[in-house]
């Protein structure tokens, strides 16, 4: 029994603005995990900068470098010491030039992580706060709670778990006493190594202008806004009066996250970030400096306040990260991103892994789901996030010995992120697993990541995953993402579509009659079908078969679209 493929729904098209970063392709390299150029086992900025051909021959328009900065590492360099200065383990400020350089040289754009919400306890301003309690307002310093003050001043838990308060000492006095106990205490969402900044004081907001200025004058594309949602504080610092364990990537309401002030700061970004790209040049050029909002808010309609026109240029859509292997919640997180997106005339963002989520081979629970989730992802509009190794089909590494894990969050037992109702193999909250370092060639591990070893170890069954050896075979996992980026490239219907009249967003973008548990729709000159069922189901033809995440099936007139797969059609 086949079922006609038919138009449903269609969007009206209205003027589209323009902008490189509308519809493209971002890949995230996590600065550690990527190449290490000096066999410290560490991946670092020369190793990034060796293998930029990859990046250029798979297809992406830009990449996003996570914190390279001064940093004791607390965090994987999300607790920055200094903003202005490259982390010794990764390089030096002119590895960071040559490798911006080097990636304009073959048209990839750079974009940085910016780290807002707090800086790292070895910072110059917290060890100023710590010794000198005067100068701590650019913190939120405040005395505890009952007898002696030996309760935290609110009952904010950390993301990572525990307390989001960590008392200090007081510091010594002028007579040149010790240090004694029982001092403040100070707020730190994440881990106590990651103080809270506050951004009511007016030289946290001219230092953060400044920095960045200066990453723009080194000639960087745009920044990656670190927990974009929570640098404002409710005043008064309230009670939530309920144990919610804030999680990254969740959907709690949490008072201290989406607070309604953060939206001024990102308008004074975007005045900053355009004041860096030039009116006189035609939009699209280089010169367009966005910003990309980490922001958890616990609606599409929420999220979209973040993208308004004066504000950034995108957001990180979480929702579809979060969503099960289920067509109806895949239909509805689409539409709803679509809707929320378009109503303030940017672009919607997919993104399926990043660093702090199980990689989604493992949550999807196959590879086969995984490359039919990727070429969904590639074939709806606005601009795609790829995390290193998808390309690649790597699976979370499951089995990591707990000595060797450096999450955070694993040690003071917090689950920092869950994805909702998809299968994480036990390691829903650890991000270990899926920071372990690229195999690029050779048949045991480090497989070329570096002259020396792997900060974690690599799985001894990965030689068959590296660039070197997926190179070439058609079936591979890295073969179909260069041909999918290829095709985004060449087809007027993908990226941001064929009409500069359109809208920009929904680009024609129709849904189509398709039977239970398959999601298909259409755009001009191009159709997607998406079988998410086990088995699989007989179509009409619906066109002519450019792309498929699987090898289809049938006699030509109709097709056998095969379980969980993905099919691109030109029509
Ligand atoms: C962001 C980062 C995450 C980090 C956290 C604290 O969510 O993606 O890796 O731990 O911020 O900076």
């Amino acid at each position: 029994m086949t079922q006609e493929l038919t138009a449903v729904h269609t969007e009206s098209p209205s003027s589209k603005p323009t902008g490189w970063w509308r519809d493209a392709v971002i890949y995230q390299v996590y600065v550690r995990s990527f190449a290490d150029s000096d066999g410290d086992g560490v991946g670092d900025l020369r190793g990034i900068r060796s293998r930029l051909p990859h990046l250029a021959r798979l297809g992406v328009d830009a990449v996003w470098l996570t914190p390279f900065y001064a940093s004791p590492q607390a965090d994987g360099g999300y607790d920055v010491a200094d903003y202005r200065a490259v982390d010794p383990l990764f390089g030096t400020l002119e590895d960071a030039a040559d490798l911006v350089r080097a990636a304009h040289d073959l048209g990839l754009r750079v974009i940085v992580d910016v780290v807002p919400n707090h800086t790292s306890d070895r910072h110059r301003w917290f060890q100023e706060a710590l010794c000198d309690p005067s100068a701590r307002a650019r913190y939120h310093f405040r005395p505890g709670r009952g007898p002696g003050g030996d309760l935290p001043p609110n009952d904010w838990e950390s993301v990572f778990g525990g307390p989001a308060w960590t008392r200090v000492d007081v510091p010594v006095g002028s007579g040149g006493s010790r240090p004694e106990a029982g001092g403040e205490w100070y707020l730190h969402l994440f881990a106590p190594e990651q103080p809270d900044l506050n951004w009511e004081h007016a030289e946290v907001r001219e230092e953060f202008d400044s920095v960045l200025r200066f990453w723009l004058d080194l000639g960087v594309d745009g920044f990656r806004v670190d927990v974009a949602h929570g640098m404002v504080k409710p005043p008064g610092l309230p009670d939530i009066g309920h144990s919610g364990q804030a999680r990254l990537i969740g959907e709690q309401v949490l008072p201290f996250f989406d607070q309604d002030g953060v939206h001024e700061i990102h308008r004074s970004w975007r005045r900053l970030l355009d004041s860096y790209s030039p009116a006189l040049r035609p939009c699209g050029t280089p010169g367009q400096r966005i910003g990309v909002a980490e922001a958890w808010a616990p609606t599409s309609e929420r999220l979209a306040l973040y993208v308004r026109p004066d504000e950034l240029h995108q957001a990180f859509n979480f929702r579809f990260l979060n969503c099960p292997w289920d067509p109806e919640a895949m239909r509805r997180v689409i539409d709803e991103s679509l809707a929320a997106t378009a109503s303030v005339g940017a672009p919607t963002t997919w993104v399926l892994s990043n660093h702090d989520v199980v990689r989604h081979t493992t949550r999807y629970g196959s590879l086969a789901r995984a490359r039919a989730a990727a070429l969904l992802m590639l074939a709806l509009p606005g601009s795609a996030y790829l995390y290193q190794g998808e390309e690649l089909g790597l699976p979370e590494v499951t089995d990591l010995p707990d000595e060797v894990r450096r999450d955070p969050a694993f040690r003071r037992g917090g689950p920092a992120t869950g994805a909702q109702g998809a299968s994480a193999d036990g390691q829903e909250g650890l991000r270990d697993g899926c920071r372990v370092p690229m195999p690029w060639s050779g048949a045991e591990p480090p497989y070329g990541f570096g002259p020396g070893g792997s900060w974690l170890p690599q799985p001894a069954d990965w030689a068959g995953l590296t660039v070197e050896a997926q190179t070439g075979d058609p079936h591979s996992t890295l073969e179909l993402y260069r041909a999918a980026l290829e095709l985004r490239r060449a087809l007027p219907g993908l990226g941001a579509g064929p009409d500069p009249a359109g809208n920009g967003e929904g680009n024609g973008m129709r849904w189509l009659d398709s039977p239970a548990g398959v999601l298909a729709f259409g755009r001009p000159g191009f159709v997607c079908t998406f079988n998410t069922r086990g088995t699989p189901v007989e179509l009409p033809s619906p066109g002519r078969p450019v792309l498929s995440s699987s090898p289809l099936g049938g006699d030509g007139r109709t097709v056998l679209i095969p379980a969980d797969s993905c099919t691109w059609w030109a029509i």
